[in-house]
C-alpha cells in the first residue's frame, strides 16, 4: 500500500493505474477509522481495482467552537487497518498541501443545508464540498463511498456531484452499528461510561417513531415530538434535531414522497452523536 502526503504522489498513481484501464474506488475520511469506515474500503474493493483512502481532517467543515483541534487522530493505526481492508494508497496530506494560501474559489451549498446538520452547523456543507471538489478532481474515481450515518451528506454530495456533472457514481453504504444499536463514529470515544450506556436510546427513539410511521402515522411534527419525548425520557442530552423529511430532497414529507428520513441529532458533555432511519413508502 502506497502513502501519499503530498498531491503529486497521488495523481502519479492515479495516473498510473488510469493507463493500466484500472477502476478507481475513493473512500474519503478524516481518520480514527472505525468498522463503518472499514466496510466502505472492503466494499469499495470488491466494485474497484484499486482503492484510494483520503485521511484528512478537514478544518473547513468545522465551526469556530467545533472539535476541529480536539477530533481524534490515530495515523499508524488508520494506516495498518486500510491496508488490511483492502486500500491500496492512503492520501494523507496536511492542511497546507491542500489548502494553500487564500482561496481564488468558494463552493456554496444551496439545497438541503437548511435542515439537521446544515441548519445546526452553517457552513459545514460548503466546507464539505470544498474538500470534496479538490478531492474528486485530484482522485478521478470512478466511485465515491459514502456511509448512510450522514444521510444528509450523502443527498448533498450526491446534488454537488449532479450539479457539476463530476464523472463518478456515489455509492451510500448501510451503517454499522454496536452490538446495542449504536452507530459507529469517531466521536463515541468522547463518551463517558453513563453516556455510553444511554446513546443507544438515539436509534431507539428513531425506531420507535419509525414503527409509528409504518402504522399509517405520518403528521412529521407527531413523529418529531415521539422522537424527542423518547429521548428526553431515555437519556440526559440535550437534543439538537429531531426532524423528519423527505429523503433525498430533504424538504417536508408530501403524499407522493417516496422515501422519507427520521434523523436526530443529540449533544452530550463532549461529544455530538447523529442517527437516522430511512423508510421507503409503500405508496
Ligand atoms: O464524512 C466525513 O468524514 C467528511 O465529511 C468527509 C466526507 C471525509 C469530508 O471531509
Amino acid at each position: 500500500m502506497i502513502k501519499a502526503e503530498k498531491i503529486a504522489e497521488l495523481t502519479a498513481a492515479i495516473r498510473k493505474w488510469k493507463e493500466e484501464g484500472k477502476s478507481i474506488g475513493f473512500v474519503p475520511t478524516m481518520g480514527f477509522l472505525h468498522e463503518g469506515h472499514l466496510s466502505l474500503i472492503k466494499k469499495a474493493k470488491s466494485e474497484n481495482d484499486a482503492v484510494v483512502v483520503s485521511i484528512f481532517v478537514n478544518p473547513l467543515q468545522f465551526g469556530p467552537n467545533e472539535d476541529f483541534e480536539a477530533y481524534p487522530r490515530s495515523m499508524e493505526r488508520d494506516l495498518a487497518v486500510s491496508e488490511d481492508a483492502g486500500a491500496d494508497l492512503v492520501f494523507a496530506p496536511d492542511a497546507g498541501e491542500m489548502y494553500k494560501g487564500k482561496p481564488a474559489a468558494a463552493i456554496t451549498v444551496t439545497n438541503r443545508v437548511d435542515v439537521l446538520c446544515g441548519k445546526s452547523r452553517p457552513g459545514h456543507f460548503d466546507g464539505v464540498a470544498a474538500v470534496l471538489t479538490k478531492l474528486f478532481h485530484l482522485t478521478q474515481p470512478d466511485r465515491a463511498y459514502f456511509g448512510m450515518k450522514d444521510a444528509q451528506q450523502v443527498a448533498v454530495v450526491k446534488g454537488l456531484v449532479d450539479e457539476f456533472y463530476f464523472p463518478l457514481e456515489i455509492v451510500p453504504v448501510e451503517t454499522v452499528r454496536e452490538s446495542d444499536g449504536l452507530a459507529k463514529s469517531s466521536r463515541n470515544v468522547y463518551l463517558t461510561e453513563q453516556e455510553r450506556a444511554e446513546a443507544p436510546h438515539l436509534q431507539k427513539a428513531l425506531q420507535k417513531a419509525a414503527e409509528m410511521a409504518e402504522a399509517g402515522e405520518w403528521d412529521a411534527a407527531k413523529l418529531e415530538n415521539q422522537i424527542k419525548d423518547y429521548l428526553n425520557t431515555h437519556t440526559t442530552a440535550e437534543i439538537d434535531y429531531a426532524e423528519v423529511l423527505s429523503y433525498p430532497e430533504l424538504a417536508p414529507p408530501a403524499e407522493e414522497s417516496k422515501e422519507i428520513i427520521l434523523a436526530a441529532a443529540i449533544k452530550f458533555s463532549k461529544a455530538r452523536l447523529i442517527d437516522n432511519i430511512t423508510l421507503k413508502l409503500k405508496l
